[in-house]
């Protein structure tokens, strides 16, 4: 698998949300302690519901906050709440102690996400051929699975000083799940991973939501095929979701005001242009037009829109 450099792809908006982020630095605790509360349980949530359990977001939290059993729900969909709550604390402490992220490191991670679910596979690469549903990409013999995990060590320590951290936590994602180095847990440890990557450069974690599910797949099968833009951005989404998350959280006037962080409405994106709100809704949904949902609103800048003009023309009103 070739790696490309992300020349067609650009994380300016990004990076003026990170920066603004750290321009509140350090951030007020009370205020930080609810969002990681929040992460944690979302995380959780949709990490283990885009592999199956059927835990809802509240019961997630009930389990995880209260230590509660939801009736009627297998033990196994209990234990992987609580051990991937436990894996985000071993990130944390890992960002905190600058840890290497390395074979013991990732085997530390698995053997918590496979906790008394099956330990015996738990900490060690896979031993058998593996199929992925959904995918038409087939993961790699398995005799070659410790030589490509070197691999994919050794380019993570070479681009990890050299690379944008979203390109990098998207990339480094990919790879994982297309050596799908585990019997089972490789979706969930490749997101931890990526967001492992994420938070060392100050960043949030960053969650795939179960209801894109469909499109995360999609891409990702496109990523398979060395096509790697469409999936840089679905990722980059989810990063930009995060920051304005953290950002409308952790701003301490006008926390819900997204103008103060440099966004638009769409009605008032649309001005001037030849689209309509509408038109320019589905073009976020899409993930066309570069946005951020803002609460229940998709709001935008005046470059993104100058910027989907520039490359699309007048077309499409
Ligand atoms: N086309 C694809 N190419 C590479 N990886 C993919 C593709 N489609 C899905 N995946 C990844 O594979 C994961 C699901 O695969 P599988 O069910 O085999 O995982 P798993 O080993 O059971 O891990 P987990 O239980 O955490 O998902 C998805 O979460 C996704 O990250
Ligand atoms: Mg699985």
């Amino acid at each position: 698998m070739n790696t490309p450099k992300p020349s067609a792809l650009h994380f300016d908006e990004i990076d003026a949300q990170k920066a603004r982020l750290d321009r509140l630095r350090p951030f007020p605790p009370a205020a930080l302690e609810r969002l990681h509360e929040q992460m944690v349980i979302e995380w959780t949530y949709n990490s283990n519901a885009i592999e199956g359990s059927s835990l809802t977001l509240k019961e997630t939290a009930l389990v995880l906050q209260e230590g509660l059993t939801i009736s009627g729900k297998p033990l196994r969909e209990h234990l992987e709440a609580v051990n991937h709550k436990e894996a985000i604390l071993k990130l944390e402490l890992a960002v905190r102690k600058k840890s290497a992220l390395d074979q013991d490191f990732l085997w530390g991670i698995h053997r918590l996400i496979l906790k008394g679910i099956h330990d015996d596979e738990a900490g060690r690469w896979r031993r058998e051929r593996v199929r992925i549903l959904g995918a038409v990409h087939i993961p790699p013999d398995p005799v070659k699975v410790p030589r490509l995990m070197e691999e994919f060590f050794a380019w993570l320590r070479h681009e990890e000083p050299r690379s944008h951290p979203v390109w990098l936590s998207a990339m480094a994602h990919h790879k994982l799940v297309h050596i799908h180095p585990f019997i089972d847990g490789n979706g969930r440890c490749a997101r931890l991973v990526m967001n492992l990557i994420l938070m060392r450069h100050g960043y949030p974690p960053t969650v795939i939501l179960k209801v894109d599910r469909p499109r995360y797949y999609r891409v990702l099968r496109e990523a398979d095929q060395d096509e790697y833009e469409r999936y840089v951005r679905f990722m980059a989404r989810s990063v930009e979701r995060s920051l304005a998350l953290y950002l409308q959280a952790l701003t301490p006037s006008g926390a819900s005001d997204y103008k103060k962080q440099g966004y638009i409405s769409l009605a008032e994106a649309s001005r001037g242009t030849p689209y309509s709100q509408e038109y320019l809704s589905l073009l976020a949904r899409k993930g066309v037009l570069h946005a951020v949902k803002f609460q229940r609103n998709w709001v935008t800048t005046h470059d993104a829109v100058h910027e989907y003009i520039k490359k699309h023309g007048q077309r499409g009103t």
